[in-house]
C-alpha cells in the first residue's frame, strides 16, 4: 500500500530537542534498561526525596502491581509552581481567553497562581481537608479550575475533576463513588455564548443518594447570576480564600500517593474512577509534553480540551505547569463568535503550539479556507491532535490550510487510562504520516494480537496492547481493583489490553482504528453503550434497548439507539424526541442520540446475548454485510429492522 509520507522537515530538525539519531538511540536505551532511563529522566522534577527504587511493576497476574518510584517523596504543586518563581516568577502560566472576545484576557504570573494556589489550599486546610480526602471539581474553563486542582495536590486531597456537561444525575453518580467530602463549582459556566447552571446542578445532585458525605460547597462567582446558597453548607469561594496567606506548607506526597482520580467509561457498567498517583503521572505528563510539543521557554502553547478530559488534566494543567509553560485557557467554543475564533485566538495570543481534537477540525473543515485565510497564524509553528482516530483528508486540511505546511502535525495516541502520550510523532524525529500516529515514546512497547492473543510480527492489524508498565498508567479503578485487573489485563494475560484496535504498516508506523469493545468515541469523547443503554431503560415506557456507534462525518462516531417499547406502548415521533431528552437529561448534552431507531424485537443469540455486531452493520445500513445469523434465536428480527433501516 503507497501512502504519502511527508519527511521531517530539516528547519525544524535543526533545533528541535529530539532527532531521528537521538530517538532511535534513547528509545533503544529506554527499552534495554527501563530502570537507569527512567531514574535519569526523574531528575526533572523537583524530589523531596530522591528515589532510588523505579519500575517495580508486573502484569503477571499472580504477582500484579503497577508501581513506579516507591521510595521518592515529592508534591506535585511544588513541582508545578515553586520552582519556577525564581526563575519564571513573572512568566505567565495560564493565559485565559474569556468565552466572548471582547472581555478581557488574564495574563496569570507564575508568582500569582503560586499565591491563589496557597490561599486556596489554606483555605481548604481550613474546611478540614485532610491529606487522601476526595474533592469534586465542577467548574467551567476558568483559571479557578487549575488553581483547585493544584491546590487539592498541594495538600494531598485527592482531586476528581468532572466536566461540566455532564448532568446532575452523572455528577451525583461520581460524587457518591469516591463519597466526596467537598464539592468546588461555580455560580454558572459559559461556553459559546450559552449559560451552564452548575451551582443549580450541583443542588439536584446532593439531594440524590450517597452524596451526604459532601459538606461543604464552594462557589465561585463567575457570572453574577443570583444562585440560591444553602448555609452552612454553600460558601462562596472569594469568601473562604480571602485573608489567607499565600504561602502553604506542601504535603511530602509518596510518589504512589493518589493525585487524583478521573471517571471515564468503560464498555459495561457505570463510569470508573481511573485513579493516577503522584510522582510516575507527574513524571511522564512533563516529559511527554517537553519531548512531543518540541517545548522551548517562549512558547504560547494552546490545548483546546477541557480539564474535565484527561487531555486537560496532563496537557493544559500539570504537564505545562511543571514544565514552567504558559498554557492558554480557553473558556469558549470553536464556532463562537464565529469560525475564526481559533484562529484569531492564535493571532491575539501568538500561540506558537496548538493541540486541539479530529472533530473540530472536521467541523472547522466544512466551513471552508475562508475563516481560516482571513487570520494570520505567523506565530504557529507545531499543531496536534488527540482523542479519535483522524481521517487523513482533515489531517491534510489541518496541515497545509491551518499551518501552511509551515508546521508538522502531531498525532498523539493516549487513554485515560494511559496518563500521558504513548505513540505519537515527535516533530523534529518523525517522518509523517497523514492519519498514523506513527511510533512509540520512551519506553513504550506496543504490540499488536490476533483474537486469541498471539503476537503479529510485522506489518499486521490486530488489536493493541502494552507489554510492559510505563510510568503514567493508572493504578486502579478507585474502589475496585478486581475491576481493574478484568478489564485490562485477563484478555490477554501478561500485557495491558487497550481496547483499541491498530494497524502497524510495513514501515513500523501505527494506525489507530478505534475501539474494538463496546465503548462510543463521538466527537473524542468516550461514552459506554450500557450507559445509554441503562439511561433509556429507566424510561418507563422503554422495556429494552441495544445502542452502537455508527460513522458521522463531523463527530467521528455517532449514538445509534435501537428501543424496544413496554406492550401497549406506541412509536411516535413526541416518543421519539421524549426518549432523547431523557438519556441527556440522565447523563449530559454529550449523550446526544443521532439515531433512534424502534425495534419491535433485538436480535439475540438462544442464551439471550444481544448480538451488537449485526446492529452495528444495520445502523451503518450495511445489510449485505451481517455475517452469520445462524445462531439467532429468531432471524426474522433482522430482517424486520434492516427493511425499516432501509425505508427510514
Ligand atoms: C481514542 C483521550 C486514534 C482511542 C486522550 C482511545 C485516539 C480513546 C487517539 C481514549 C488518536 C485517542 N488516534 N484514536 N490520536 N487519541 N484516541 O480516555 O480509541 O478520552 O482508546 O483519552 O480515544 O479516550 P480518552
Amino acid at each position: 500500500m503507497t501512502q504519502t509520507k511527508i519527511p521531517v522537515d530539516p528547519a525544524f530538525a535543526a533545533t528541535a530537542q529530539i532527532t531521528a539519531e537521538s530517538y532511535a538511540r534513547d528509545y533503544a536505551h529506554s527499552i534495554a534498561d527501563p530502570n537507569e532511563f527512567w531514574a535519569e529522566k526523574a531528575q526533572r522534577l523537583d524530589w523531596i526525596t530522591v528515589p532510588t527504587r523505579i519500575d517495580e511493576s508486573n502484569f503477571a497476574l499472580d504477582d500484579f502491581r503497577v508501581r513506579w518510584f516507591a521510595d521518592g517523596e515529592l508534591n506535585v504543586a511544588t513541582n508545578c509552581l515553586d520552582r519556577h518563581l525564581a526563575t519564571r516568577g513573572d512568566k505567565t502560566a495560564i493565559l485565559w481567553e474569556p468565552d466572548e472576545p471582547n472581555e478581557p484576557a488574564q495574563h496569570i504570573s507564575y508568582r500569582e497562581l503560586h499565591a491563589r494556589v496557597g490561599r486556596l489550599a489554606n483555605a481548604l486546610r481550613k474546611l478540614g481537608i485532610r491529606q487522601g480526602d476526595r474533592v469534586t471539581i465542577y467548574l467551567p474553563m476558568i483559571p479557578e479550575a487549575a488553581v483547585a486542582m493544584l491546590a487539592c495536590a498541594r495538600i494531598g486531597a485527592i482531586h476528581s475533576v468532572v466536566f461540566g456537561g455532564f448532568s446532575p444525575d452523572s455528577l451525583a453518580g461520581r460524587l457518591a463513588d469516591c463519597d466526596s467530602k467537598l464539592v468546588i463549582t461555580a455560580d454558572e459556566g459559559r461556553r459559546g455564548g450559552k449559560r451552564i447552571p452548575l451551582k443549580a446542578n450541583v443542588d439536584e445532585a446532593l439531594k440524590r443518594p450517597g452524596t451526604t458525605a459532601v459538606e461543604t460547597v464552594l462557589v465561585v462567582r463567575h457570572t453574577g447570576a443570583a444562585v440560591p446558597m444553602q448555609m452552612p453548607r454553600d460558601r462562596w469561594y472569594e469568601a473562604v480564600v480571602e485573608g489567607q496567606p499565600d504561602a502553604c506548607a506542601p504535603t511530602a506526597m509518596n510518589a504512589e500517593d493518589p493525585l487524583f482520580i478521573l471517571y471515564t467509561s468503560g464498555s459495561t457498567g457505570k463510569p470508573k474512577g481511573v485513579l493516577h498517583t503522584t510522582g510516575g503521572y507527574l513524571l511522564f505528563a512533563s516529559y511527554t509534553h517537553a519531548c512531543v510539543f518540541d517545548l522551548r521557554e517562549d512558547d504560547v502553547y494552546w490545548c483546546t480540551a477541557d480539564v474535565g478530559w484527561v487531555t486537560g488534566h496532563s496537557y493544559i494543567v500539570y504537564g505545562p505547569l511543571a514544565n514552567g509553560a504558559t498554557t492558554v485557557m480557553f473558556e469558549g467554543v470553536p464556532n463562537h463568535p464565529d469560525h475564526s475564533r481559533f484562529w484569531d485566538v492564535i493571532d491575539k495570543h501568538r500561540v506558537t503550539i496548538f493541540y486541539t481534537a479530529p472533530t473540530a477540525i472536521r467541523a472547522l473543515m466544512r466551513e471552508g479556507a475562508a475563516p481560516v485565510q482571513r487570520t494570520s497564524r505567523a506565530s504557529l509553528r507545531l499543531l496536534g491532535t488527540v482523542g479519535e482516530p483522524i481521517n487523513p483528508e482533515a489531517w491534510r486540511w489541518y496541515h497545509e490550510t491551518v499551518g501552511e505546511k509551515r508546521c508538522p502535525v502531531v498525532d498523539t495516541w493516549w487513554q485515560t487510562e494511559t496518563g500521558g502520550i504513548l505513540i505519537s510523532p515527535l516533530p523534529g524525529a518523525t517522518d509523517l504520516k497523514p492519519g498514523s500516529a506513527t511510533r512509540p515514546f520512551f519506553g513504550i512497547r506496543p504490540a499488536l494480537v490476533d483474537a486469541n492473543g498471539a503476537i503479529l510480527d510485522g506489518a499486521a492489524e490486530g488489536n493493541l496492547v502494552l507489554l510492559g508498565s510505563w510510568p503514567g498508567q493508572m493504578r486502579t479503578v478507585y474502589g475496585d481493583h478486581a475491576r481493574f485487573l478484568d478489564t485490562y489485563f485477563r484478555t490477554y494475560p501478561g500485557s495491558y489490553f487497550t481496547g483499541d484496535g491498530c494497524r502497524r504498516d510495513e514501515d513500523g508506523d501505527y494506525w489507530i482504528t478505534g475501539r474494538v469493545d463496546d465503548v462510543i468515541n463521538v466527537s473524542g469523547h468516550r461514552i459506554g453503550t450500557a450507559e445509554v443503554e441503562s439511561a433509556l431503560v429507566a424510561h418507563p415506557k422503554v422495556a429494552e434497548a441495544a445502542v452502537v456507534g455508527f460513522p458521522h462525518d463531523i463527530k467521528g462516531q455517532g449514538i445509534y439507539a435501537y428501543v424496544t417499547l413496554n406492550a401497549g406502548e406506541n412509536p411516535s415521533e413526541a416518543l421519539r424526541k421524549e426518549l432523547i431528552a431523557f438519556v441527556r437529561q440522565e447523563i449530559g448534552a454529550i449523550a446526544g442520540i443521532d439515531h433512534l431507531q424502534w425495534a419491535p424485537g433485538l436480535p439475540k443469540t438462544r442464551s439471550g446475548k444481544i448480538m451488537r455486531r449485526i446492529l452495528r452493520k444495520i445502523a451503518e445500513n450495511l445489510p449485505d454485510q451481517l455475517g452469520d445469523i445462524s445462531t439467532l434465536a429468531d432471524p426474522a428480527v433482522v430482517a424486520n429492522l434492516v427493511r425499516e433501516r432501509r425505508d427510514a
